[in-house]
């Protein structure tokens, strides 16, 4: 199906400004969130379609209400919406201040709980519509630790994504919630989670990663198949059930 209208969160760089070209090129109108406004605005002429940036820090709830409404405004309603905003850290356990931890939760947790919030009553109005929540596979396997209070805060946003699945299939059926875990894409998402300023920040590349571009045809994909949770990575899933079935040998296997 072309021509749904589509928000995305986190679509000033990396899968999401990928995700807005890809879905603009099949013909779908895009609203496009980020603090950034001069790369948004980038991304959205260069998506082709119809596309309308919101300044948005994701932080705020006051900010994705106004996202939702004046997606609303422009578009009359929305049919898939993606969370994909998020922010990394590279700090051990030990060396996290409080900061850090209310940082990383308001940025990778709050903001997707104030997504859904937002626009899981207009989808259960219309009886349809698809929330996508992007997360990562440090969510389900923590096996990176210094990015410790990340990985914990996409643990959690897995929970509540699963939790609001679970309440919508019986009493909304025509509404689909999708967890999306990447492993590594080449974004410029490493260099902001070892504390690199957005705009200065390069994106970080080695062979292995998956592009930016080859995770936004997956979650494009999805959109057309809805499923319950997809790994970008084929080598995810048998990563995952090896983990779960023997934590403590897994994690001496990572020492080694
Ligand atoms: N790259 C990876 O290896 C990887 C792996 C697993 C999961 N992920 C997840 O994939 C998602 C996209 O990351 P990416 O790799 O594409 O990194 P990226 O290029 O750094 O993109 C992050 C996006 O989030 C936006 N953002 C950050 N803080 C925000 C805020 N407070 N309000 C609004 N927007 C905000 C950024 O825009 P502004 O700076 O303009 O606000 C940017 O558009 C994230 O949720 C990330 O956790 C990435």
């Amino acid at each position: 199906m072309s021509n749904r209208v589509v928000v995305i969160t986190g679509a000033s760089s990396g899968i999401g400004a990928a995700l807005a070209k890809r879905l603009g090129a099949e013909g779908h109108r895009l609203v496009l969130a980020a603090r950034r406004q001069k790369e948004l605005k980038r991304v959205a002429s260069q998506s082709g379609t119809r596309a309308l940036p919101v300044v948005t820090d994701v932080t705020r709830r006051a900010d994705v209400d106004r996202l939702r409404d004046a997606a609303l405004r422009e578009f009359d309603h929305v049919d898939v919406w993606v969370n994909n905003a998020g922010r990394g850290i590279s700090t051990p356990v030990m060396e996290l201040t409080e900061d850090d931890l209310d940082e990383m939760i308001a940025v990778n947790l709050k903001s997707v709980f104030y997504g859904m919030q937002a626009i899981v009553p207009h989808f259960q109005q219309r009886g349809e519509g698809h929330l996508i929540n992007v997360s990562s596979f440090l969510g389900r396997v923590p096996l990176v630790s210094v990015r410790s209070a990340y990985s914990a805060a996409k643990a959690a946003m897995n929970v509540l994504t699963a939790n609001l699945r679970m309440d919508l299939a019986n009493t909304h059926p025509g509404i689909h919630v999708s967890l999306v875990m990447p492993g590594m894409v080449a974004t410029q998402f490493h260099a902001v989670a070892a504390g690199m300023p957005p705009g200065k920040a390069a994106r970080f590349s080695h062979p292995g990663m998956q592009s930016a571009e080859e995770v936004a045809a997956m979650i494009a994909s999805l959109m057309d198949h809805p499923a319950a949770e997809l790994y970008t990575n084929p080598a995810s899933a048998d990563t995952a059930r090896r983990y779960f079935d023997d934590i403590a040998a897994f994690e001496q296997s990572m020492d080694h």
